[in-house]
């Protein structure tokens, strides 16, 4: 898989992907992930990346040219052949206004070879950018970001930990929290008693039939208690 993002912050992604499972996936070239300034394609002395809103109001849009000519640029696509280069790649924008982020769309972009993400600034973005340019647009959620790079960041974990060989154990991945209908049981580790707070009888029994109905009960309780949205699904 290979992602390639488009912010003005580059800072903001460029460290956190270097981390943890992410971090591992790209040095074992299971997925290929770059971060792009969009202000390199920004003209003039100054770099604008911003203008005025037309017809007035309030605060900065963020302009067309600079998107478009970094979009295209680096996945390799002439203006005149957006419409084939939608066919071949994902290109997401973050955006409150987009299609709420879930595992099945994870899922669906996860399967893609390759997916591109623009993060979304300031007020707003020139709506051609989404239009003409975009396959997608992604939101995190019913609250507003002032950017969408920490939103670009959570698509971009979600996606590569469904890839291939990114998590070890695919066992994880089959019986994690949001599939199967219910969250996930909860887990306990030593020390059976840390200062009296102990852990649930049953999973030091060694009794397998026991412990696999307990947790059965304790996913629909705590689902129960902090989601009672899903059971109804
Ligand atoms: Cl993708 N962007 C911004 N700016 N705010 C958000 C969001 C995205 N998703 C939820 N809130």
């Amino acid at each position: 898989m290979r992602i390639d993002v488009f912010t003005i912050f580059p800072e903001m992604l460029r460290a956190p992907l270097r981390e943890s499972l992410l971090g591992k996936a790209r040095e074992r070239g299971l997925v290929r992930l770059e971060v792009h300034d969009i202000r390199d394609w920004a003209k003039g002395r100054h770099r604008v990346v911003d203008d005025a809103p037309f017809g007035g109001g309030p605060g900065m849009v963020m302009k067309p040219e600079p998107v478009f000519e970094a979009v295209l640029e680096v996945l390799g696509y002439p203006f005149e052949e957006l419409e084939r280069m939608k066919s071949e790649v994902r290109v997401v924008l973050t955006t409150p206004r987009g299609r709420r982020l879930d595992q099945p769309l994870l899922d669906e972009l996860a399967a893609e070879e390759r997916v591109a993400i623009i993060c979304g600034r300031y007020e707003g973005v020139d709506e051609r950018v989404l239009e003409h340019l975009c396959t997608d647009a992604v939101s995190i959620g019913d609250y507003v970001l002032s950017g969408g790079e920490a939103a670009a960041l959570v698509l971009i974990e979600g996606m590569v930990r469904l890839v291939p060989g990114v998590v070890g154990n695919r066992e994880s991945i089959r019986d994690e929290s949001f599939r199967g209908g219910t969250l996930e049981y909860p887990q306990y580790t030593r020390p059976a008693d840390y200062r009296g707070l102990k852990v649930p009888e049953v999973l030091l029994s060694g009794n397998h039939a026991e412990i696999e109905e307990w947790r059965r009960r304790e996913a629909e309780r705590t689902t129960l208690r902090f989601r009672p949205d899903l059971l109804g699904r």
